[in-house]
């Protein structure tokens, strides 16, 4: 079985509005500045939003929806919304202290004499970092990404190819991000992480707002009569998961859907802390194949949203990930990276065990929508799952 853990939150409220305490994480000033800004950039349009009615009727399920990232600004994933955005924000901030303008965010590109002495700096297991140094090519800042030795050569040449500075690092994800975040301060960079800790929570606040955009697009492009009865989202450090539910929770108000986050099985931090109670940490052991979802550490701003949204927490070995991604490519030319398909992958795998999708409430009446969150970001690893 592909399902390895499953853990039920009974915190989790149901059929009530979104509490003040979980909305006010990204308040809707902020979620509405991270639209205006974005959708004005260049290139900008609404990722598709695909319907799966061929599986919707294998599985049993009335409607499944696919948010397909993979044509994402060109950077291939939604992590293209919020890394590049926050570098905007936080640059728009140091010029306006060092001009003294009171710039718009949308007028950082035009000062880039006050960005080049500026260095950015964050941790990656791939899309992040390509989406800050794509964020600090735009603004003209200097960047440097780290990078465990795990992560793939693909994946540090699409970030060098932005001309951003990779450093590895001996480790995991984690090890890489306490080592940005000490060079960081040593040196006088600016963090830009997706992750957050005690004392650090403004930037990542700022990158999850920039991911509101995809579920915004994604409720506004909604087919169906009804709002989606559930929501499978991948968990790598929770900042994905948490802006989704959130975004989705304040819209839709006491019929949100049902969220359910699946994650790596040795990677399973947020499964681990709903099942504690309280944030856990994993010393992780063994790289899932979904790279973008390795990370062992929860983000702490992401974590007040997501012990009261999410009603389950499952974790999945990487069986079902390359099968996916080949069908996906086959019978939906939906290109689909590792990480796109683990949401995907724990749908078809509840489903597979009666029990747990009794447990789910999955029925013949369920519209599910799921969050493509990548494409081809590594081609050499993907052609080597979806061509054999
Ligand atoms: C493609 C992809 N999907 C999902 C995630 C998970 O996002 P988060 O770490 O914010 O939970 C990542 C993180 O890097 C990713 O790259």
């Amino acid at each position: 079985m592909a399902i390895q853990r499953h853990c039920h939150n009974e915190q989790a409220l149901q059929s009530r509005s979104c509490p003040a305490p979980v909305s006010n994480v990204l308040p809707e000033s902020c979620r509405h500045q991270a639209r205006e800004t974005i959708s004005g950039w260049p290139g900008y349009a609404p990722t598709p939003l695909r319907s799966l009615q061929a599986l919707a009727s294998e599985l049993g399920v009335s409607a499944l929806q696919y948010k397909d990232e993979s044509g994402r600004f060109d950077l291939a994933s939604f992590k293209a919304l919020g890394g590049a955005y926050a570098v905007q924000s936080e640059i728009c901030k140091v010029i306006r202290e060092a001009s003294g303008l009171d710039i718009e965010i949308d007028q950082v590109h035009r000062h880039h004499e006050y960005a080049e002495s500026v260095t950015v700096v964050t941790a990656t297991d791939g899309n992040h970092g390509r989406s800050v140094a794509w964020g600090a090519d735009r603004c003209g800042c200097q960047c440097v990404v780290y990078m465990h030795e795990h992560v793939s050569m693909g994946r540090q040449e699409a970030v060098e190819a932005l001309g951003a500075r990779v450093q590895r690092v001996k480790g995991n994800y984690d090890d890489s991000v306490h080592r940005a975040e000490e060079d960081a301060k040593a040196n006088g960079w600016l963090m830009v992480s997706d992750t957050s800790w005690p004392g650090y929570l403004d930037v990542p606040r700022t990158v999850m707002a920039g991911y509101t955009v995809m579920s915004g697009e994604a409720l506004d492009q909604w087919p169906l009569t009804g709002p989606p009865t559930h929501v499978f989202i991948q968990g790598g450090c929770g900042g994905l998961a948490g802006a989704v539910c959130l975004d989705m929770w304040s819209r839709l108000g006491p019929s949100k859907p049902r969220f359910i986050v699946v994650e790596p099985d040795p990677a399973a931090c947020l499964h681990d802390s709903a099942c504690a109670g309280r944030i856990r940490r994993v010393d992780i052991q063994v790289e899932s194949l979904m790279a973008g979802l390795s990370c062992g550490e929860v983000s702490l701003i992401a974590w007040p949203i997501l012990e009261e949204a999410v009603a389950d927490f499952i974790t999945i070995t990487d069986d079902p990930v390359g099968p996916l991604m080949r069908r996906l490519a086959r019978e939906e030319s939906i290109v689909a990276g590792e990480s796109a398909v683990a949401g995907l992958a724990g749908l078809t795998e509840s489903i597979r065990d009666q029990d747990l999708a009794d447990r789910l409430g999955l029925s013949e009446h369920s519209r599910i929508l799921v969050f493509g969150t990548e494409g081809a970001t590594d081609p050499v690893i993907y052609d080597e799952l979806v061509m054999c």
